[in-house]
């Protein structure tokens, strides 16, 4: 059985202060969630998150990861700093970072890679465009990505990785995938994995829905075989919001 993770992705949103007072709300509402809880909060505010959650059921991780260990990569961080902060979790890939700051299916494997050798867990995004989907080419697109993302890294790592399937069109604009869209194509992914690890390996692999996912849609989601939870924008922004998802 996979254990279901809800994770908030917050984007760039929230000074410390107000990423302060957003977990301190949280934390009570969360406190009996059956599934892994994470926020992701800008570089800027995880240490003072990180203070805040010690003690509690709710994980920290960060939005991105560099895949050097160090060096002249002006505005990048490691792995190691990430952890050093207190995370334990990174995305990496999402379709934000690939759409407007460059990145591709190799730099996504580099920072995966990165981020799981140096123990983190990624929280890898992969997922279709509109017109990608209206031309029929979801399946090959989700398929391919992920291979490549994976590209290198073995069995045993992969138990430090989520994958969050988060059609482009669905991010941010209120359309929603239908329960039985993404349980299809999170088949399809489970499907790409097995074809490279084998069916054991694959059923392990926790894989995340993400695109306008929130309190009034989460049920019909999390109630499909293959969905193992959420990556969460929107409405990770609010405590009682995010709650609502995290207690589905
Ligand atoms: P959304 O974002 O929930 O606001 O659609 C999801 C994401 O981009 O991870």
């Amino acid at each position: 059985m996979r254990k279901p993770i809800i994770a908030g992705n917050w984007k760039m949103n929230k000074t410390p202060a107000e990423a302060v007072e957003l977990v301190k709300g949280l934390i009570p509402l969360v406190k009996d969630a059956k599934c892994d809880v994470v926020v992701c909060p800008t570089a800027v505010c995880l240490p003072a998150v990180a203070e805040v959650i010690k003690g509690t059921n709710i994980k920290l991780g960060a939005q991105n990861v560099h895949f050097a260990e160090k060096g002249a990569y002006t505005g990048e961080l490691s792995a190691d700093m990430l952890k050093a902060v207190g995370c334990e979790y990174v995305i990496v890939g999402h379709s934000e970072r690939r759409q407007y700051f460059g990145e591709t299916d190799k730099t996504v494997n580099l920072r995966a890679t990165a981020a799981v050798k140096a123990g983190l867990t990624a929280i890898i995004c992969v997922g279709e465009m509109k017109d990608e989907r209206v031309d029929g080419y979801t399946d090959i697109i989700v398929a391919y990505q992920t291979k490549m993302a994976l590209k290198g890294l073995t069995a045993e790592e992969l138990n430090h990785v989520v994958i969050a399937y988060e059609p482009v069109w669905a991010i941010g604009t209120g359309l929603t995938a239908t329960d039985e869209q993404a349980n299809e194509t999170i088949g399809v992914i489970r499907k790409a994995i097995a074809e490279v690890y084998g069916d054991d390996v694959a059923q392990k692999v926790r894989i995340q829905y993400g695109g306008s996912m929130k309190g009034s849609n989460v049920k019909g989601l999390m109630a499909q075989p293959e969905i193992d939870g959420g990556l969460i924008g929107g409405a990770s922004l609010k405590a009682e919001d995010f709650a609502q998802v995290v207690n589905f």
